[in-house]
């Protein structure tokens, strides 16, 4: 069969339906705002605090290596990687793959063009991870946070799909710790809904 031609916006997939999920359509809506968010920041670091199996790690990586010099993603998790090597092959030279807890990381001095919060869903261990590495974060950069519900009020929604509550208790945890930090601070805050829903924090 031909390839189509041009780029397609949005290259990572799961398979369309799994265990009676459509997965395609509780991510895609997430998903698509954080390639969104690569191709207008075009960044030279991302920082990623949970990485597991590396869906996440691999969305910003497809959209990373469309841009004209593609960046590097740090990506930290206290047990390390679960991915399969080949899974990540074509992705050599821009990821840096750390294991170790995300609120002791030795982190120099660079900026940050994105953050992505998405390790343990605590109160606490969220606010830390927020106070820590936000002010790491460029004029200009973004914060993303996992998992977050839709807040009760002041905050626009931008998109609103069927979702799966996975879990509301942990989602409750990051939206206050979320409200906590943005107090008495001028950042937007937008609520992107798709499965267990995507924050993000414009850091103008
Ligand atoms: C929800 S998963 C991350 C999913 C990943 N972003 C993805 O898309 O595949 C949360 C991860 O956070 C890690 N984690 C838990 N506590 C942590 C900590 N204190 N520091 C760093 N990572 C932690 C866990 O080991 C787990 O792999």
């Amino acid at each position: 069969m031909k390839k189509k031609s041009g780029k397609s916006k949005f290259q990572y997939s799961l398979p369309e339906k799994a265990d009676g999920v459509e997965w395609q359509k509780m991510y895609s809506a997430i998903w698509k705002r954080m390639q969104e968010i690569v191709f207008d920041l075009k960044p030279k670091l991302i920082l990623e605090l949970g990485t597991n199996v590396g869906h996440s790690t691999r969305i910003f990586l497809e959209a990373m290596m469309q841009c004209p010099r593609p960046g590097h993603i740090i990506t930290v998790d206290i047990k390390g990687p679960k991915w399969q090597e080949w899974q990540m092959k074509k992705y050599e030279g821009h990821f840096t793959a750390v294991e170790s807890d995300s609120l002791s990381l030795a982190f120099d001095d660079r900026e940050i063009d994105i953050l992505y919060i998405d390790s343990l869903h605590t109160y606490e261990h969220v606010l830390k991870e927020l106070k820590l590495y936000v002010q790491k974060v460029k004029k200009g950069g973004k914060v993303l946070l996992h998992d977050v519900s839709k807040p009760d009020d002041g905050v626009e929604a931008i998109e609103q799909i069927p979702r799966i509550e996975s879990n509301n208790s942990e989602s409750k945890q990051i939206n206050k710790a979320i409200n906590e930090f943005l107090k008495n601070k001028n950042y937007r805050y937008e609520v992107v809904l798709g499965h267990s829903g995507l924050g993000v924090i414009h850091v103008d």
